[in-house]
C-alpha cells in the first residue's frame, strides 16, 4: 500500500491569548491519517483548529509538539513540502495582477522552464473555467473566480497533494458547486485532496473520508459510508391493510384509507411489526432505514466536545 499522503501524530499548539484568557490551546493532540488517494474532508466548527492544522502541515507555523509526514517524509524537508499545492483560507491576491499573471508568478517560484510554465498556465486556467477571463485584473473577479484562480495557482507545480482551506465558504450555491465539481475532476486526475470546511453538505457530497475536529481534538474519523452507516436512527414501514394492529397504532405516522406508515426505532421492533402485519394479512410496501446524516454525527460530536471541555 502506498504511504499515507499526510500522517499527523499528536499535534499540539497553543497561542498566547489576551491577558485575561491566558493561553489558547488550539490543538490538543491531533492524530490524522490522510490516504494517498481520494478526497479527505477536515470538518469542524469555526475555531476548532482547522486552519492551525493546515498551517502546520504546510510549514507556515510550527507545532509545540507532534509530527507531520507528507508521503512518509517529515514536512520539515523541502522535497516533502514541494509536493503540496496550497489554497489558503482568505488568499491575499495582488489586485492589479491578471489571473494569468498571478498563476505565472507563482509558477515562476518553481524551477519550471518558461515555455512549459506558459503552457501550464493556459491549460490550468482553462481547467478551472477561467478561459477568456485570464486578462482581467483580479479585482474584477468574483469570490468564486478568485477561489478558482487560487486553485490554478495551487496546481502550478503539479503537486500530488492539494490542501485547501475552506475552498467553498463565502460562495453562492453555484460557486460551491463549481468548486465541488473541480475537486472531483482533480481527484479523477489522481490528485489527493485534503480540504477543510465547516459546510457539512459540501463535504458529505464529495468526500471519501472525513475527520471531524472539535475544540482542537479529532472526535470522529473514517470512511463516510462507515460513519453514515453506523447508526440507523429509525425505520419507516409502509403497508396496505384494512386494519392497523392495535400494538402498532401508537407508532403510526400517517394513515390514509388502507395505506399506513409507521415508524419504529429498533431492529427488534421492525421484526415484531412485520410479524404482526403478516399475521393480519397486510401487504408490506416498504421498510426504509433512516441513517444519520453527517450533520447529525457532526452535531453529536460537537455536543461531546462541549462535555469534554466541561470535564
Ligand atoms: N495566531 C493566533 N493567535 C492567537 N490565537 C489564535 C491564532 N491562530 C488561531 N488562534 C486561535 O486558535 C483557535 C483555532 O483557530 P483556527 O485554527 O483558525 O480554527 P478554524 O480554522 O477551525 O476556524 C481559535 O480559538 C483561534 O482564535
Ligand atoms: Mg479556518
Amino acid at each position: 500500500m502506498k504511504e499515507a499522503a499526510i500522517s499527523i501524530r499528536n499535534l499540539k499548539k497553543s497561542f498566547k491569548g489576551h491577558l485575561s484568557i491566558g493561553r489558547i490551546e488550539a490543538l490538543r493532540g491531533v492524530d490524522l491519517n490522510v490516504p494517498s488517494s481520494g478526497i479527505y474532508g477536515f470538518i469542524g466548527p469555526n475555531g476548532a483548529g482547522k486552519t492551525t492544522t493546515l498551517k502546520i502541515i504546510t510549514g507556515l507555523i510550527f507545532p509545540d509538539e507532534g509530527e507531520v509526514k507528507i508521503f512518509g517524509k517529515p514536512n520539515s524537508e523541502f522535497t516533502a513540502r514541494s509536493n503540496i499545492g496550497f489554497l489558503p483560507e482568505s488568499p491575499y491576491f495582488y489586485d492589479y495582477l491578471t489571473g494569468e499573471e498571478l498563476v505565472f508568478f507563482f509558477g515562476s517560484l518553481f524551477k519550471i522552464p518558461k515555455k512549459e510554465l506558459k503552457e501550464r498556465t493556459v491549460s490550468l486556467l482553462e481547467l478551472v473555467g477561467l478561459k477568456g477571463k485570464e486578462k482581467l485584473p483580479l479585482r474584477k473577479y468574483s469570490k468564486g473566480m478568485l477561489q478558482r484562480v487560487g486553485l490554478a495557482q495551487a496546481l502550478i507545480s503539479d503537486p500530488e497533494l492539494l490542501i485547501l482551506d475552506e475552498p467553498m465558504s463565502g460562495l453562492d450555491p453555484i460557486g460551491r458547486r463549481e468548486i465541488r465539481d473541480l475537486i472531483l475532476k482533480l481527484k479523477k486526475e489522481g490528485k489527493t485532496i485534503f480540504f477543510s470546511s465547516h459546510i457539512l453538505a459540501d463535504a458529505e457530497m464529495i468526500c471519501d473520508e472525513v475527520g471531524i475536529i472539535v475544540k482542537g481534538k479529532i472526535v470522529e474519523r473514517g470512511k463516510l459510508e462507515t460513519l453514515l452507516g453506523k447508526e440507523v436512527r429509525f425505520w419507516d414501514i409502509s403497508f396496505r391493510g384494512a386494519q392497523v394492529p392495535l400494538e402498532l397504532s401508537q407508532k403510526t405516522v400517517v394513515s390514509h384509507e388502507d395505506l399506513t406508515m409507521i415508524r419504529v426505532d429498533s431492529e427488534e421492533e421492525v421484526e415484531t411489526a412485520l410479524l404482526l402485519l403478516q399475521s393480519n394479512k397486510s401487504k408490506i410496501l416498504s421498510v426504509i432505514p433512516h441513517k444519520a446524516s453527517l450533520e447529525e454525527i457532526f452535531l453529536s460530536s460537537v455536543e461531546e466536545g462541549k462535555n469534554d471541555k466541561q470535564n
